[in-house]
């Protein structure tokens, strides 16, 4: 399938991994593009740009397909060193980068000096139009649905798309809940370009995660994603757990009062435990509503492979009848 996504990333299937703390290493990235979709490298996972500089050499033995490095520009952190890691992008010969967030206008000049193609991701039709204005070459369009921190608007994807649709000139890719291939082809109808893809990511089996984790996503439905952190405005969509039902309890008891170091201890650093030794009850993680789709464990290949021969056939036997 050629969309203005494949010809802009020169991929064979508009189907993007999104950028995913302790997720997105060698591994995720190289198996999601060498199955023909885009695999993304999440930068900031990497400690020091010395560190990413590794992790893309260490892709590129694995792929020769185009793959993406995620910047992410979250508010509450000590500012990382965002132009080494751009320089271990630009050096490591990396053409595609997604950035997330807040807004990548300062680092646009060096991004585009190098001939990166830069995709922002946007939870709103504001931000989508800023990211065209700056000179970004696509948006990523993250729902309400979406794993992981869905903006402070609660619009679904199925009032964004369109909007964002009706005002946007670049092409976007709908991320956000998605995990078959019926949601492509209503992306598709809606005016993207593409997909995004997180949670379905983690439950593959190249997904350098625990089992636990790719077995809790299994197992959940659709209603046991919770949100935190809104009293902060950096509301996250994680998967419900004892650390999630501890974090919400104090979030009520402090209301107005409430400071991110009243739950640091509960969302900050819990990654590495939860995605590398399983233990899924150290601390709030990112999981979006799309668990309730989620029933197996396939290969990126196979995958991928489902969803667009899915497409194709919906398009081909459900939709034409219609037409
Ligand atoms: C475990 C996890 C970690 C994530 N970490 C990041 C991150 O570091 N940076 C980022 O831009 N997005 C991050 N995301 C968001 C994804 O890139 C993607 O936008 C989102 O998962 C799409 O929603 P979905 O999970 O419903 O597919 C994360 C998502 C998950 C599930």
């Amino acid at each position: 399938m050629k969309t203005q996504i494949t010809e802009l990333f020169g991929i064979e299937h508009p189907i993007i991994q999104g950028g995913m703390h302790h997720v997105g290493l060698a591994e995720m990235a190289a198996a999601v593009s060498n199955a023909g979709g885009l695999g993304i490298i999440t930068g900031l996972t990497q400690p020091t740009p010395e560190d990413l500089a590794n992790e893309i050499a260490r892709c590129r033995k694995m792929t020769d397909k185009p793959i993406g490095v995620n910047l992410t520009f979250l508010p509450g952190f000590a500012a990382p060193d965002y132009p080494g890691y751009i320089q271990s992008i630009v050096e490591g010969g990396v053409k595609i980068v997604e950035t997330a967030g807040r807004s990548p206008e300062k680092y646009m000049p060096a991004l585009k000096e190098a001939g990166i193609k830069v995709i922002h991701k946007c939870t709103s039709v504001r931000h989508s139009l800023k990211a065209e204005k700056i000179g970004c070459d696509a948006v990523s369009v993250d729902g309400f649905e979406c794993g992981g921190h869905p903006g402070e608007d609660d619009i679904p994807n199925m009032i964004l798309l369109p909007r964002v649709a009706e005002e946007m000139k670049i092409p976007f890719v709908a991320s956000g809940g998605i995990g078959c291939s019926q949601q492509l082809v209503a992306a598709l109808a809606m005016g993207a370009e593409g997909i995004n893809m997180g949670t379905r990511f983690i439950a593959t089996q190249e997904a350098p995660v625990h089992e636990n984790v790719k077995q809790a996503i299994v197992n959940a439905s659709e209603l046991d994603t919770r949100l935190i952190m809104r009293g902060l405005r950096n509301t996250e969509r994680v998967l419900n757990n004892a650390a999630v039902e501890k974090i919400v309890e104090i979030e009520n008891s402090k209301g107005d009062e409430l400071g991110i170091e009243d739950i640091a201890q509960l969302v900050g650093g819990v990654y590495p435990k939860i995605m590398r030794e399983g233990d899924l009850d150290a601390g709030a993680w990112s999981c979006g509503m799309v668990a309730g789709l989620i029933h197996d464990i396939p290969t990126c290949q196979e995958l991928i492979d489902r969803i667009m021969n899915e497409a194709q056939a919906t398009i081909r036997d459900r939709l034409s009848a219609f037409a």
